[in-house]
């Protein structure tokens, strides 16, 4: 038998090189590479070729439509994430910090989908299955017969046991802790992570099933980031939030059954997640009134409008270079909006340091945002609070004019709801009939969207 070669492989994104390197030249990844085997590339391809070899192209009319449509879980902010339920031979990636609460968060949906009478397996290669059913008791999720749980690593063992169960939803928490006993590399490794994950890819894809895997994402690098498989799977979420915090924001970054902007937001609890159903309300609730650089502004995420508390904080430097700290929305977008304060309206910021937070970990990615921003450094600057009722949702443009954004419907309806009198526009947008207690004044300039709110 000819002698394997040993190499260097790339444990954020597989990348092979010859020679150990500190930095992948491919992701950029820091101290990623580890010495293995290399996989000689023929015997890869033999033992994943599906079985169906007689695979003939087929005229797309004559293509019966996908009966997999969404099978809602159950879990109303999880079915929105996956954009209205399970999708039926799925593969789905769930992401997210050590011990933020993913485990917890697939209870909870395994146990919903076991409601309905269906088979899931739960496979877990981190906890025994007695901690696993201490848990389930506290989330009241070992009610059902039809959830199974199986305390294994080995990959061949647990794809005996999904043919024998044949279960509606199968979940591998974590996809690190398996390993394929055909490769000579450790679990976690970047090879064995793509051998699993491809096995179980045809494994579902030949399935009615849906399967989870579940990933952790390391800063260090210990194990294999998920990001290689996240171009093998068909939705990639992400279960995000600050630790202490008990928010929890769970996110579609990749989804091909529907939108990526989805979010789904919950609330840890002693007794597991609880959905938050209307987040706009916690992400207001700490919000001091009457105090300079606070304002609320509406980001639309997918289909639902949030409302948010974003502040500003302005004042002098004693740097040559002001600090521009930035969290929850983009750097580069604040340093613009500052430019034209600057130039525009002839705030002298060049000289102070900016620092601007939106509340409740939320990113904030759309220019709907612009005029929050603007207003709260505004405000924060000249020391004068905005009008607590008020909202601003507009595009700001280099020439300091404001911008109509798209479903200002919704945002204004949101915004109603939550007792907001007061909005400002964009006057192309101003013709819009506001909600039933909610005034909306049009601005074509930052001069005029400020002297609306007194600044
Ligand atoms: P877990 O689901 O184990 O996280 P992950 O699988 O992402 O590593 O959740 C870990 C944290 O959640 C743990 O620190 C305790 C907390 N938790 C609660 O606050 N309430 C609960 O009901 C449960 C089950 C966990
Ligand atoms: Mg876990």
């Amino acid at each position: 038998m000819a002698r394997r070669k040993i190499g260097f492989v790339c444990q954020s994104c597989g990348t092979q090189a010859p020679k150990w390197l500190g930095r992948c030249t491919d992701c950029g990844a820091w101290n990623s590479y580890i010495e293995s085997e290399e996989q000689p590339r023929e015997m890869d391809q033999r033992r994943f070729l599906p079985s169906d070899a007689a695979a003939r192209p087929i005229p797309i009319t004559e293509i019966a439509p996908d009966d997999g449509a969404h099978q809602p879980i159950g879990l109303s902010e999880v079915d929105r994430v996956l954009g209205g339920g399970l999708v039926p031979g799925s593969l789905i990636l769930l992401g997210g910090d050590p011990g933020i609460g993913k485990s917890t968060l697939i209870l909870q949906v395994l146990a919903k989908v076991v409601t309905s009478g269906a088979r899931a397996l739960y496979v877990t290669g981190e906890e025994s299955a007695a901690q696993v059913r201490a848990r389930a008791t506290r989330l009241g999720a070992d009610e059902s017969q039809h959830l199974h749980v199986l305390t294994e690593n080995a990959l061949d063992a647990i794809l005996r046991n999904i043919k024998a169960l044949q279960p509606a939803m199968t979940v591998i928490d974590s996809i690190q802790t398996v390993y394929s006993p055909d490769l000579p590399a450790a679990p976690g490794t970047v090879g064995q992570l793509r051998d699993v994950a491809t096995q179980l890819l045809y494994t579902t894809k030949g399935s009615r099933m849906a399967t989870v895997l579940i990933g952790h994402v390391t800063k260090e690098g210990t194990l294999a980031g998920p990001r290689v498989l996240e171009h093998m799977v068909d939705t990639v979420l992400y279960f995000e939030g600050e630790r202490g915090d008990q928010y929890r924001i769970l996110r579609a970054v990749k989804n091909r059954f529907g939108s990526t902007n989805e979010i789904g937001v919950f609330e840890m609890s002693g007794t597991g997640l609880r959905e938050v159903t209307n987040p706009s309300q916690i992400f207001l609730a700490e919000r001091p009134i009457n105090a300079a650089g606070s304002v609320v502004v509406v980001p639309l995420e997918g289909t639902r409008p949030l409302l948010v508390e974003l502040q500003a904080l302005v004042s002098h430097s004693g740097l040559a270079n002001p600090r521009r700290t930035v969290i929850g929305v983009e750097t580069s977008r604040v340093s613009l909006l500052a430019a034209v304060l600057d130039k525009v309206v002839g705030l002298q910021l060049a000289d102070q340091d900016i620092f601007i937070n939106a509340a409740g970990g939320i990113k904030i990615a759309e220019p709907a945002s612009d005029l929050g921003i603007v207003a709260a450094m505004a405000s924060s600057f000249r020391n004068i609070p905005i009008n607590p009722a008020t909202v601003l949702i507009g595009e700001v443009g280099l020439t300091g004019e404001v911008r109509a954004v798209a479903g200002m419907e919704f945002r204004l309806a949101e915004a109603a709801k939550l007792g907001f009198h007061r909005a400002i526009i964009a006057a192309s947008q101003a013709h819009l009939t506001p909600p039933k207690g909610m005034e909306c004044h049009g601005v074509r300039t930052l001069e005029m969207a400020f002297s609306a709110i007194g600044l």
